[in-house]
């Protein structure tokens, strides 16, 4: 089985769908790990539930972002974490991070990319005009919300939308797609051809 961590800033209902999968014997990997930037994250609450090492890294506890980051990735490597989840981590992994960590990271976001990358997607969707959103699951890369695509799923935009009729509208298709993203890189089905994903 993979050895699955799990970054979050905050609420983590992504990071509970992922522990409900789990714990009902269908996720191709198991989670051993949850980390958070921000030690007052939910994400980290809904870890320590359900028995899941978990630890907060505070940006004042480190001289910089970078020794910040560097405690995140050796923690991730002692848990001997083969498959990284980001799961409303709100910062973005530095080159160096990726390069020394080798293994792959995944990212939700909640539009469908390459439209409204970055902060408040589903304001930056209504704002914008369009009929149709939904949510994308990726590989990270260097960029913004930039990396390869693994899967894709649209909802509709309504009328009446606020952000967060929305933002809701979404989640529960995310809650759904990112466990079924996981899965497929985790075992096998899932072969990178540059920015094109093939699954089979
Ligand atoms: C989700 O909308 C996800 O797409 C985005 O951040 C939000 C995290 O929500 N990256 P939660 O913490 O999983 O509830």
């Amino acid at each position: 089985m993979m050895r699955i961590g799990v970054l979050a800033s905050g609420r983590g209902s992504n990071l509970q769908a992922l522990i409900k999968e789990w714990q009902e014997g269908r996720l191709a990997g198991d989670i051993v790990a949850v980390g958070s930037d921000n030690p007052q994250a939910l994400a980290l609450k809904r870890a320590e539930e359900a028995g899941i090492p978990h630890k907060g890294f505070p940006r004042s506890s480190y001289t910089s972002r970078q020794e910040q980051e560097q405690a995140i990735l050796n923690w991730l490597q002692e848990q001997k974490v083969e498959l990284l989840v980001l799961a409303g981590f709100m910062r973005v992994l530095s080159e160096e991070f990726l390069r020394e960590f080798q293994k792959p990271v995944l990212n939700i976001h909640p539009s469908l990319l390459p439209a409204f990358p970055g902060l408040d997607a589903q304001r930056q969707a209504l704002e914008y005009g369009v009929k149709v959103s939904g949510c994308t699951v990726h590989f990270v890369d260097e960029g913004l919300d930039s990396g390869p695509i693994i899967l894709q799923e649209a909802v509709p935009v309504l009328p009446e939308d606020t952000e967060e009729s929305l933002s809701n509208r979404i989640l529960e298709v995310e809650h759904r797609l990112y466990p079924q993203a996981v899965n497929l890189v985790a075992s096998g089905k899932v072969v990178r051809k540059g920015r094109i994903v093939e699954i089979s």
